[in-house]
């Protein structure tokens, strides 16, 4: 794009003499102003990237107008005109940030080498600011990894919404992404540097995440022995995450419609009532229209959150994005583990391609961490974790070998996985996916088994069709 200078002098001789040797000289567009008013308004609705301005007009003069264009926007390049002689108000300018002075009369050479080097500033301060946007987006989305078409529209839905402040509605399996899109799209908006709080709903027993979220007064309750401020609060000109909200009671359902309708809420023992400027990300991996045709969801409530949904797509269908999926989990957990970088091998890569992925992406990186802890060389091959492309790799028993490289916690959650999977698999196997007499069998509420079948992503779904 050609670089554009906005003369400012109530001379109109001036104006035409530097509007005629500049534009040649300098293959650039000149436009003139003959007050520092209509400057402004100029500045106002176009940008320039160099102003050039006499320093004494009647009305408002050169000085006060490069104060007034540095309020607005200090990276804009002004240079001064001043009468020759008159140095110490030059001196002034470049004090108040303007870049160069020129004196009248002056020699074009001259002149057109100064504009040269100011606009060459100015070209690089505007490279400068998009790397700077460029960079803080790749920062974000650096982390989301995706080439697919439909991930592609993710990313396009999450920087479109993030610029509202709608209600968002994240849904998508289990290992999709929704805890990382909500960030991105609290990380995209102009709440950026406010607070985000993420609340996981179904972690919080039901009587604490009424408190939690809303906060008490000392008194409310018996162990209330101060005033506590609840997470709609702390969040305040920022964003809350409610994190699995399909889970949440029909009580607390009603507590957050209003919060969503009326932006208040009551502290529990309160009388008063706060109000707060909160957007709100909600996400879920149930479907939630069949949760609210069984009279467990809100309808209303369903509506006031669905507002802007943003569905993530389960990983079988964006193979195409496994590859690089594999690249960028293996590149994070090697260093995380601090092993040398790994990569899979052919068949391992083939298999993968195929695989059902039911727990999607949180799946991908189990299998991969394990690989990364397994295998003996660099490379992952399908033995070292015994992955055969069909069942899940954790769903068999770890082998001795693998505690011995595993911290404790990591080792022991491993193992859970493997019995969680195992047993409950061979329950639902047995009942043919039907979960309300796998829960029977096992004697576990059928919402605690539910809940465990969520937290190891064991799919009901699987079994049913195994079965048929
Ligand atoms: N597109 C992606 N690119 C890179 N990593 C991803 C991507 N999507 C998910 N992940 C990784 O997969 C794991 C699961 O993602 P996340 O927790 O966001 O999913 P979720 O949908 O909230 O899962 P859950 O339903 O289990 O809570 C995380 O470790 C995350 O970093
Ligand atoms: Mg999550």
């Amino acid at each position: 794009m050609i670089a554009s200078i906005l003369v400012v002098d109530d001379e109109m001789d001036m104006q035409q003499l530097l509007k005629r040797s500049l534009e040649p000289a300098l293959d650039c567009r000149v436009e003139t102003a003959s007050s520092g008013e209509m400057a402004l308004n100029m500045l106002s609705s176009n940008r320039f990237d160099l102003v050039l301005a006499d320093i004494k007009m009647p009305g408002m003069d050169g000085l006060e107008l490069l104060e007034l264009i540095k309020r607005e926007s200090s990276d804009v390049t002004v240079i001064i005109m001043t009468a020759f002689g008159s140095i110490d108000l030059a001196v002034e300018a470049m004090k108040n940030g303007a870049y160069d002075f020129i004196t009248k009369p002056f020699d074009h050479n001259s002149l057109v080498l100064q504009l040269e080097k100011a606009l060459e500033r100015s070209a690089l301060l505007k490279e400068n600011s998009r790397l700077k946007k460029a960079c803080e987006n790749a920062n974000i989305f650096q982390d989301i990894v995706g080439e697919s078409p439909p991930m592609q529209r993710v990313f396009e839905t999450v920087r479109m919404v993030a610029n509202t402040d709608l209600t968002v509605l994240i849904t998508g399996e289990s290992g999709t992404g929704k805890d990382l899109t909500a960030r991105a799209v609290h990380a995209l908006s102009p709440r950026s540097k406010a607070p985000y709080i993420p609340v996981n709903c179904p972690t919080v027993p039901e009587q604490i995440l009424e408190s939690e979220l809303f906060g008490y007064r000392k008194g409310a309750f018996t162990h209330a022995t101060r005033n506590k401020r609840g997470m709609f609060h702390e969040a305040h000109n920022g964003s809350i995450f409610l994190d699995e909200i399909g889970d949440i009671s029909p009580v607390i359902q009603t507590k957050l419609l209003r919060v969503l309708q009326e932006k208040e809420f009551k502290p529990l023992g309160d009388t008063t009532t706060i109000k707060v400027d909160v957007r709100i990300i909600a996400s879920t991996n149930q479907n939630l229209k069949e949760k609210i045709a069984k009279g467990e969801f809100r309808e209303d409530f369903f509506y006031r959150l669905n507002v802007l949904p943003i569905k993530l797509p389960p990983l079988r269908e964006r193979r195409e994005d496994i590859p690089l999926l594999t690249t960028h989990l293996l590149e994070k957990h090697c260093s995380k583990l601090n092993r040398p970088l790994k990569e899979i091998s052919g068949d391992l890569l083939h298999m993968f391609m195929a695989a059902p992925w039911t727990g999607n992406i949180r799946e991908l990186e189990n299998v991969l961490v394990q690989g990364i802890m397994f295998s003996k060389s660099n490379e992952i091959r399908p033995e070292d974790i015994g992955f055969n492309g069909k069942q899940k790799a954790s769903a068999q028993s770890p082998n001795p070998e693998f505690f011995r490289n595993l911290a404790y916690k990591k080792a022991k959650e491993s193992t859970l996985e493997a019995f969680n999977t195992a047993y409950i698999g061979n329950l639902l196997k047995k009942t043919r996916g039907n979960v309300t007499r796998a829960a029977r069998e096992c004697d576990l509420e059928r919402q605690s088994l539910q809940q465990i079948m969520r937290r190891y992503h064991i799919s009901a779904d699987n079994f049913r069709k195994e079965s048929s």
